[in-house]
């Protein structure tokens, strides 16, 4: 994403309400594919390095500018006053790198738009690239799609060859709307012929707005080249104006990500099914099973497997672990570990190298040491469990004592039996054992057996008295008699 001079600026307009989302969040700070359509139009103009990243705000303007430093805090925001229209938006931008000291008035000024998220660094450096190397004044980017509806014309001089201007949908005749070739609103602006150009654009039109369009006409009759990159992919140049919109870019933003990571060595079973984020990170040969999603910061290392039904949110996976049915948040799975079927693992769960964390557990802010295993049915939160370690079936610890969380301490080596609940805080210290059932609220001395339950008792015909009639009372009544019938026939 190298352009043949770095840019003078990028300016993101992002100014419009966005009412057809009907939400009470700001429509760019909608997300797809893990990040906010705002930080997607940020990350692609950051790509190409301009020496200022302008971003145009006024609608929410607080919420949104807090979104957009908190995404990139080197963008300047520039704040549209009330006149509409894009020619505004870019002439507040011009206005904001002034007054910051550092105005744009030699070089290439790129605009583009905070609600066109899938327009990739690639296509935005070949349209500075070629501005560049054509010495044009205006070089905007195009497409040539089905329906150009509610768009802004390209027009061209009668042999097709020369961009004249854009008429907007608005403002254009019966034959101009027979045209298919639309604008993205995504340019690249000689600098000195933006601010001048600006400076004359009015706002007699059907929308009573400055456009940023009536510019090329401007540059054009000032005697500047103007002219059209024209990209195949339309995705790229799309808006999400509404949550169906949303939905259609997200989507292919999705089918996106997962083909990259075929291609870069992740064996996908089902791409239709699999959501991966454009923040997360898969090594090679690793392999992710249908219905599973991939989530914010999440890493898989090589040869890891997946899913299937696994989600997954700032997970760190190590080579070759594998994790099945699992549904995790800020966890760290270390390699050759294995996780699931039906896990739970909530934030500050660290699982060690081969360790298990097994079906239908739930784990919060544990540290698990490697070869530890907690196989089956139970809840490890605010514990730290020691190396080469079974818990066994069903085990809780006893964290949460109404008011406060306490800390389980279990040693190396520890074997715990069924059912043993650790009565938070407390330690267990290496090489003990836990009795079924015990209710450890005493720390236990390394290599002792804790038992807790008293001895058992068994009372003698209890089912026939207590509960005479029943199937029980006659099962043991007939059990009974075969034992006697035996012991006379010895
Ligand atoms: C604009 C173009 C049109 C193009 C279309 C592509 C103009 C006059 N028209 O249409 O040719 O086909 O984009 O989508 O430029 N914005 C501001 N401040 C404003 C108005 C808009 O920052 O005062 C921002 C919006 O937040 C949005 C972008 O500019 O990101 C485009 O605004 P929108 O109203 O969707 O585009 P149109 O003006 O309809
Ligand atoms: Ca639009």
């Amino acid at each position: 994403m190298t352009t043949a001079t770095e840019p003078a600026a990028v300016i993101v307009l992002a100014a419009g309400a966005g009412t057809r989302m009907r939400s009470r969040t700001p429509k760019i700070l909608h997300t797809l594919g893990g990040i906010s359509m705002i930080g997607h139009a940020l990350n692609t103009a950051r790509s190409i390095n301009p020496h200022h990243l302008v971003a145009v705000v006024r609608h929410q303007r607080d919420i949104v500018a807090a979104h957009i430093l908190d995404h990139d805090p080197e963008v300047l925001i520039a704040d549209q006053d009330e006149i509409p229209g894009t020619g505004r938006a870019a002439e507040c931008g011009l206005t904001t790198l002034a007054e910051a000291g550092t105005p744009a008035t030699s070089g290439t000024v790129v605009v583009t738009y905070g609600d066109v998220p899938l327009l990739t660094g690639d296509l935005l450096a070949q349209l500075v690239t070629e501005h560049e190397h054509q010495g044009n004044a205006v070089t905007v980017l195009s497409a040539v799609v089905e329906d150009p509806t509610g768009y802004g014309r390209i027009l061209r001089s009668p042999d097709g060859s020369e961009v004249t201007g854009i008429v907007e949908h608005k403002d254009a005749d019966e034959a101009q709307r027979s045209i298919r070739e639309i604008n993205s609103g995504i340019y690249a602006f000689d600098a000195g012929v933006l601010a001048s150009a600006l400076q004359e654009v009015s706002t007699e039109n059907a929308q009573g707005e400055k456009y940023l369009t009536d510019v090329l006409q401007i540059a054009r009759a000032d005697g500047g080249r103007v002219a059209a990159v024209i990209t195949e992919d339309h995705w790229q140049v799309e808006g999400a104006n509404d949550r169906v919109q949303l939905a259609a870019l997200g989507k292919e933003l999705n089918r996106r990500t997962v083909e990259n990571a075929m291609r870069a060595g992740t064996t996908v079973i089902d791409p239709d099914t699999t959501w991966i984020d454009a923040t997360v990170t898969l090594a090679e040969d690793t392999t992710v099973l249908p219905g599973t999603q991939l989530h914010g910061a999440t890493q898989i290392g090589r040869g890891a497997v997946v899913g299937p039904d696994t989600t997954l949110t700032d997970v760190i996976i190590g080579e070759d672990a594998t994790v099945t049915r699992t549904h995790g948040r800020g966890a760290q799975i270390a390699e050759g570990a294995t996780v699931g079927p039906y896990s739970y693992l909530r934030p500050g769960t660290v699982l060690g190298a081969g360790g298990k964390i097994g079906a239908f557990y739930e784990t919060k802010n544990v540290t698990i040491g490697a070869g530890s295993k907690l196989s089956h049915l139970g809840y490890a939160g605010d514990a730290d469990i020691g190396e080469n370690t079974n818990i066994g079936c069903g085990n809780i610890t006893a964290n949460y004592d109404g008011q406060a969380k306490h800390r389980t301490v279990i040693g190396d080596h520890v074997r715990t039996s069924s059912n043993t609940v650790f009565v938070a805080p407390v330690e267990v210290a290496d090489g003990a054992y836990t009795g079924a059932g015990a209710i450890i609220r005493k720390d236990v001395p390394p290599g002792a057996l804790a038992i807790t339950v008293a001895p058992q008792r068994n009372m003698e015909g209890w089912v026939k008295r207590k509960r005479p009639g029943t199937g029980s009372a006659e099962a043991a009544e007939q059990a009974t008699q075969a034992q006697t019938d035996q012991s006379a026939g010895e």
